[in-house]
């Protein structure tokens, strides 16, 4: 029998495709800027990244916000709390599932409901990104693109220097969330279930 959840509403949706949209143009843009040669050379010709990332930075600022007033105004926001409990037990059930389980063709350790539509690993990864790691990327980012907002020196340390520190290493940890994100995503009941949820907006299941 084939169980029907409407998981994904239409502005999760919408916010979902323009940040990963953005987001990819970002990393690409991004890796442009920082292995620019001592000559001037790089993948994207100079100019051209400093647009597409400045543009697709304040989309994705935005949309951010969007995310955020969403998940306070509807009800998606409650698959973001509660991360804690049980934090250690629910991971460990949930990566012994992915590390054995999976391999035996054990059932999900926690199905997915309308009340629970992310599993323990998915809660942490998503509350952490989203909520640490996206805010801490803008930030940065937002110290770039207006310098004169940052302290000129911190104990002696160039301010922009630091700030570009930690946009880069934000940006690295994200891209490798996506990694993580884009794999876990193929592991539903067939490896294109999860994507079909968030195109389609239903998450299907057969007993
Ligand atoms: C996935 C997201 C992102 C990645 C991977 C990323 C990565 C990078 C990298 C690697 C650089 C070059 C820094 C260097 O090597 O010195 C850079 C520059 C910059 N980033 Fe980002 N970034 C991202 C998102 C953002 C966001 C959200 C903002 C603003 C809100 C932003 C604003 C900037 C600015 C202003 C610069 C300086 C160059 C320019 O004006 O385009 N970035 N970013
Ligand atoms: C090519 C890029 C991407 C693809 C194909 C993709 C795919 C998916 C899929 C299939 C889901 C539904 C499965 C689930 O609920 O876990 C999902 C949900 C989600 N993705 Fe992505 N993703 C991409 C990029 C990103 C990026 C860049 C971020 C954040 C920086 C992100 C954050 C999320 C979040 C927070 C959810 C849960 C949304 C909700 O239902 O509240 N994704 N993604």
């Amino acid at each position: 029998m084939t169980k029907r959840l409407y998981l994904y509403p239409v502005w999760v949706r919408l916010w979902h495709l323009l940040n990963a949209v953005s987001f990819l143009l970002l990393v690409l843009t991004g890796i442009s800027l920082h292995f620019i040669t001592s000559e001037g050379n790089s993948l994207i010709r100079f100019d051209i990244s400093v647009v597409i990332h400045n543009v697709a930075a304040i989309i994705l600022t935005f949309n951010y916000g969007y995310f955020v007033i969403g998940n306070i105004v509807s009800n998606n926001g409650k698959h973001y709390k509660n991360w804690r409990k049980n934090l250690a037990a629910n991971l460990w059930k949930q990566g012994m599932y992915y590390a054995v389980g999976i391999f035996k063709k054990e059932s999900h350790p926690f199905p997915v409901t309308e009340d629970n539509k992310f599993n323990p690993l998915q809660k942490i990864s998503y509350v952490l990104a989203m909520y640490l790691g996206m805010p801490l990327l803008i930030i940065s980012g937002l110290g770039l693109l207006f310098p004169e907002t940052i302290a000129y020196t911190v104990f002696n340390v160039s301010g922009l220097v630091l700030t570009a520190m930690l946009h880069i290493t934000m940006g690295f940890i994200l891209s490798l969330f996506l990694l993580i994100h884009l794999y876990t995503c193929t592991l539903g009941e067939k490896p294109l279930t999860l994507f079909k949820g968030m195109i389609k907006g239903y998450h299907d299941s057969h007993d």
